[in-house]
């Protein structure tokens, strides 16, 4: 790391912060707590400055080659500033047809076509990539609120890469490989470990903080001319192999190969090799289906239940997702907003309805609920489940 990068790190875990988090308490006493209009002014202009102030001489120095490791994390402190300067409306995608943030944007340009990845913050810069420094990890705010949301999302999206290490394992074996079910009581396990996330957040997670407060800095923004939608948990690989090995989605249909393709460079590169691949695979499911011959066998009656087993947790997680926290945490606030800032609410930047409706429907796909609109493996699930104990 050269020492302009050091500075702006340490000024990230340090006065960024403090700046965020005053402004925070600032905007919550008014009475419309989404306005940040002629709020704070002084402090939105410290922020804007030293953030430029630490940026200039790095773009100068211009030299990005220290490390893949190091590049993504200049890049994750150049979005946090360019996230945390739209969260307070410095800067605002509709108003400009380029980002007034001209260094900040050169550098994060620079960066990210380098190392094969979006020019923003990725999720992975907030939760898996984050290093502590004496048990602090980067933040937006020093808000309770954002560090059980950002811890959960790293439990979770740590839970969900084990499950689909193991279906990958797996998927090296066959599903009629006696290890195979050790395997796939490896990934419920992982499964139900997100589960667990999903629950803790539901219970714990302040509902009116999380909405103005943190899910504010996951906004998208313009980096140049470009506006890159904001980052969420579901920014890494391992939830499409898992839909995708256990058969549940499949990558030849049109919205989820959309979603899958929209996906790719906001990931690790390391993630897209992996997607990559397994979109490449057949699934386990049809592994199984294939065999249902052999349903007098041991392993497939041991395996196959294990399988289903897996298959009902994907979708119990895929449920609480949708039902709980995007309905208690996203659209039951997004009623109560006052109509001006309704356009600014979700990540990815669709409408809420469209999106409501796109994850609703990956839900039910995860869920392999029964849908005459959309494909689901409805039938097949079925199919299974009835050539057990035939
Ligand atoms: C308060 C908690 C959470 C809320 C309110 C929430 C909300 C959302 C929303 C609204 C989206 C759509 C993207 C957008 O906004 O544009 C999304 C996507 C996603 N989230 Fe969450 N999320 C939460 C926690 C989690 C956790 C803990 C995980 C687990 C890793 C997760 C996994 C995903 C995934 C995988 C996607 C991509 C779409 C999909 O494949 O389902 N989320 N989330």
């Amino acid at each position: 790391m050269s020492q302009f990068t050091q500075l702006f790190d340490h000024w990230i875990r340090h006065d960024f912060v403090e700046i965020n988090s005053a402004l925070e308490v600032l905007y919550q006493q008014q009475a419309d707590r989404a306005n940040v209009d002629q709020v704070g002014e002084s402090l939105k202009l410290e922020l804007l400055n030293q953030g430029q102030q630490c940026i200039t001489p790095i773009l100068k120095e211009g030299n990005t080659d220290q490390g893949f490791d190091s590049a993504f994390d200049l890049l994750g402190n150049v979005g946090l500033y360019m996230a945390a300067c739209r969260r307070h409306e410095i800067t605002e995608p509709s108003r400009e047809s380029r980002s007034p943030l001209v260094e900040a944007s050169a550098l994060a340009m620079h960066i990210g076509a380098s190392i094969g990845v979006t020019p923003r913050f990725a999720t992975a810069h907030l939760t898996t990539h984050n290093q502590a420094i004496n048990g602090q990890y980067k933040r937006f705010t020093d808000l309770a609120s954002e560090q059980l949301f950002v811890d959960y999302n790293t439990r979770g999206i740590l839970a969900y890469k084990r499950v689909a290490d193991a279906l990958l394992k797996i998927k090296a074996l066959g599903v009629s490989h006696p290890i195979s079910g050790d395997l796939f009581g490896v990934a419920a396990q992982a499964m139900q470990d997100v589960i667990q996330v999903n629950k803790v957040l539901f219970e714990q997670l302040d509902s009116d903080s999380f909405f103005y407060q943190v899910r504010p800095y996951y906004k998208p923004y313009r980096v140049g001319s470009q506006v890159y939608r904001g980052a969420n948990a579901g920014d890494f690989a391992g939830i499409n192999v898992i839909d995708m090995l256990l058969g549940l989605c499949v990558a030849n249909e049109p919205s989820y190969s959309q979603m899958l393709v929209d996906k790719f460079l906001y990931m690790m590169p390391e993630d897209q090799a992996i997607l990559r691949d397994v979109m490449r695979m057949d699934s386990l499911m049809n592994e199984f289906l294939a065999a249902r011959s052999e349903h007098r066998s041991a392993w497939y009656q041991t395996n196959l239940s294990s399988f289903l087993l897996v298959c009902d947790l994907h979708g119990e997680a895929a449920k609480q997702h949708h039902d709980q926290l995007v309905s208690k945490y996203i659209a039951k606030p997004a009623l109560q907003m006052v109509e001006t800032h309704l356009d600014k609410i979700t990540a990815s930047g669709p409408p809420l309805p469209v999106l409501l409706a796109g994850l609703e429907k990956l839900r039910d796909r995860r869920a392999a609920r029964q849908r005459d609109d959309i494909v689901t493996r409805y039938d097949d699930i079925q199919q299974l489940k009835a050539s057990l104990g035939e």
